[in-house]
């Protein structure tokens, strides 16, 4: 090669590396999931949530609090990872064989494959309800689910159970760390043995937010401050987060578990809350969702884990607007319940599509889209099923009497025809966003009236 041309491809190559090195962090492969909590009577259906989420953001995976079948059926065919939750008053029938299979059978098989399922959580921060029972189940009832899972053909869906941080007893500083006296080898040693043989996280859910006060606020939202000196191991922490997963860390160590994943079930900032809070508004929540994201995706760990990665859900996508206690638990979502972002933290995927807000559903939806110039019709190739689901679907929305024997629509009776009389009614109902003319890919925005 002449010295010209390799000079040329030298810089070439630096002109390659210099734009790698400058894209915006949302050009990486983010990895987020967010909790999917539905305590509010104003929240879109959850398929349009699904379609919202694939199409228009990078969050990556969901976490529900239940296994409601609506929700976990939405997620079908997109590659949204879900992670399904069992309700705390299960566990003792979950801790026995039989009673962990009939459970799966019953509220995930069905769902299965279709549905993303990764991870299955037993029950929600159990040790916190101070239930005997329960806690003296919980690791049964992990075990029982995890052997039923691999029986039934899915041992790649995992098991574990999230914890709030009341679990640790000495928490500051982070080398302290230690679980509650009393739980620590009747709980934590074998659940954590289970972690470890079936390489599953153990997850936690700190949250800055609980712990921060006027002095600490900007080490609670990782902006600049003093940092806080841990003389134990010489470490200056620079962020609440890391210090609180490395309280963590240090707990599972002292049993012997400092090789087990650590997972972050719930975490979080509200952006209102009472007249006079200090740390609360659309900035500070922005800057912890926005720095904690960064933060997991980075790769560097934490001071005591380094290079470890956390796979973290952040609390919450919505705004719920029917959560009881302090305005601020209404206020910790990344989105309005109209799918307009609270603020953007870098997970909206092109500002240009980013949803208006959404009308009011009309409460006569018009099955020819009169007065407006989109139409949603099935595709061409659609299956059968595919357009048998989404008439289901829709119709458990709008009213579809109209392509019921005798109605006005009935004729011709093809599911082709009764499927675009139910996905344009639901799309022109929903507000047109064409998000809402998916149904699992089975349809399709037209600007030609297909009535003519
Ligand atoms: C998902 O896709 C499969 C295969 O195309 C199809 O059989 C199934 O009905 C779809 N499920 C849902 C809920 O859309
Ligand atoms: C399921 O979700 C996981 C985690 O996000 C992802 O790595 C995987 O590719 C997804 N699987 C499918 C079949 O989409
Ligand atoms: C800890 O780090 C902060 C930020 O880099 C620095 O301002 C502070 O002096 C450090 N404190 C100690 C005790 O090293």
């Amino acid at each position: 090669m002449a010295p010209q041309n390799k000079a040329k491809l030298l810089l070439l190559l630096l002109q390659l590396l210099l734009l790698l090195t400058v894209l915006p962090v949302t050009a990486k492969a983010l990895t987020i999931g967010v909790n999917y909590g539905a305590t509010g009577d104003n929240l879109p259906p959850p398929a349009q949530v699904a379609a919202f989420l694939r199409d228009s953001t990078y969050i990556t995976g969901v976490k529900l609090f239940d296994a409601n079948p609506n929700f976990i059926r939405a997620f079908a065919n997109t590659s949204i990872s879900v992670a399904v939750t069992t309700p705390n008053s299960a566990i003792p029938s979950l801790s026995t064989p039989s009673g962990a299979s009939d459970w799966l059978s019953q509220n995930l098989l069905p769902f299965l494959p279709a549905t993303n399922i990764t991870l299955l959580f037993v029950g929600n921060e159990v040790l916190a309800s101070l239930d005997r029972s329960l806690i003296a189940r919980l690791v049964p009832a992990m075990r029982c689910l995890s052997d039923a899972l691999s029986a039934a053909g899915y041992p790649h869906i995992r098991v574990s159970t999230p914890h709030s941080l009341g679990i640790l007893s000495s928490s500051e500083p982070p080398s302290t760390g230690r679980f509650r006296r009393g739980y620590d080898r009747a709980i934590f040693t074998p659940m954590l043995d289970f972690h470890r043989k079936t390489k599953t996280p153990f997850t936690v859910n700190p949250y800055p937010y609980f712990g921060y006060n006027g002095r600490t606020l900007n080490y609670a939202l990782f902006r600049p401050n003093a940092g806080v000196f841990d003389s134990a191991t010489n470490i200056n922490y620079t962020n609440m987060f890391e210090a609180q997963l490395d309280a963590v860390y240090s707990a599972m160590k002292k049993l012997g578990y400092g090789d087990v994943d650590i997972a972050v079930g719930e975490t979080g900032w509200p952006s209102q809350a009472e007249a006079g809070q200090i740390g609360v508004s659309v900035a500070d929540a922005e800057a912890y969702n926005g720095n904690l994201i960064r933060m997991v995706n980075s790769g560097l760990g934490t001071p005591l884990m380094p290079k470890r990665t956390f796979e973290t859900y952040i609390f919450a996508l919505f705004n719920e607007n029917q959560k009881p206690g302090p305005i601020a638990e209404r206020n910790f979502g990344l989105f309005n319940a109209d799918l307009t972002p609270v603020y953007d933290v870098g997970l909206l995927r092109d500002p240009a599509v980013q949803p208006t807000p959404a009308p009011t559903p009309t409460p006569t939806p018009s099955g020819s889209g009169t007065g407006s110039k989109k139409w949603c019709v099935p595709k061409a190739d659609a299956s059968q099923t595919a357009l048998q689901n989404s008439i289901n679907y829709a119709c458990q929305h709008v009213d579809c009497g109209a392509i019921q024997s005798g109605g006005n629509c009935f004729q011709p009776n093809t599911l082709q025809a009764h499927a675009a009389y139910a996905m344009n009614s639901y799309y022109q109902s929903t507000g047109r966003h064409d998000y809402d003319c998916d149904f699992s890919g089975s349809a399709v925005v037209t600007t030609t009236d297909p009535s003519k």
